[in-house]
């Protein structure tokens, strides 16, 4: 895959359940080797978006609409096998989900579902993981320690380690330092910027200033709307919407 492919395609992309529309016709273009920003209030679409895009989105009574391309395959199809999809597109949630075994096992447990046991794939993979993640030197001396000690901050790296562990090709993090200080905040920040040089990263975050610091292009979400999306640096300084002037000067939201 070269530099700038579109990894992520939504054309007129509508989610209803129920009654209820969740997300009203999304057309916008993620590509390789850029952090793309969503932002909007509570409420928006921004996380069920996400589970679109990775195929765990499930309600009853739920209606789509339009075409969602992942990695060139239409993930709303029918027909759709969910299971090399989840290979390629790894989530990371607001709140770090470490499962209570050690650094190392949290690290290798995606691999050994798959059925991976050959211990030098798993160390290497492992180590990988921890380096994308800026954890490695942290924890190096630690590996068979138990995971739940670590802090906060470090949980979540290593949610994000564990993630890149399985080699994705894009990675979706949802709100992934709503819970942190700012320098657990600013060292997440710092591994996204290295990790886009290979992959595709999304980030929802509800923090326009989040938003703004490490986005390459943005879009904003709005009642499951999209309101305004482009270059992040033309979006906060020339919004073309009043809506996204509005939001990012903190007047709602
Ligand atoms: N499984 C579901 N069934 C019904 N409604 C849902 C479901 N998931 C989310 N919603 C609704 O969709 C809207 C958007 O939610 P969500 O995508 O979580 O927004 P955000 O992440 O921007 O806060 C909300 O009104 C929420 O209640
Ligand atoms: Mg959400």
């Amino acid at each position: 895959m070269s530099a700038k492919t579109v990894v992520i395609e939504a054309r007129d992309v509508s989610l209803r359940v129920g009654e209820k529309k969740i997300l009203e016709r999304i057309n916008l273009e993620i590509r390789r080797n850029e952090i793309f920003g969503i932002m909007g209030p509570a409420g928006s679409g921004k996380t069920s978006f996400l589970k679109l895009v990775n195929h765990t989105f499930r309600a009853a009574g739920m209606a789509l609409e339009g075409a969602l391309y992942v990695l060139g395959e239409d993930v709303l199809g029918e027909d759709v096998n969910p299971t090399p999809l989840r290979r390629k597109v790894s989530m990371v949630f607001a709140t770090p989900v470490v499962l209570p075994m050690s650094i190392f096992e949290n690290l290798v447990y995606g691999l050994k579902i798959q059925g991976i046991r050959d211990k030098h794939t798993l160390r290497e993979a492992a180590e990988r993981g921890l380096k994308a993640a800026i954890l490695w030197e942290e924890v190096r001396d630690r590996l068979h320690k138990p995971a739940q000690k670590l802090s906060g901050g470090q949980q979540q790296r290593l949610c994000i380690a564990r993630a890149m562990a399985l080699s994705p090709e894009i990675l979706l993090l949802d709100e992934p330092t709503s819970g942190l200080d700012p320098i657990s905040t600013f060292r997440i920040e710092e591994a996204l910027k290295e990790l886009k040089r290979h992959h595709a990263i999304v980030l929802v975050s509800n923090n326009t200033k989040q938003i703004a610091r490490v986005s390459d292009r943005c879009a904003f979400f709005l009642m499951g709307e999209l309101i305004e999306t482009g270059k992040t640096a033309q979006v906060f300084t020339v919004p073309k919407e009043k809506k996204t002037d509005d939001y990012i000067a903190g007047r709602f939201g």
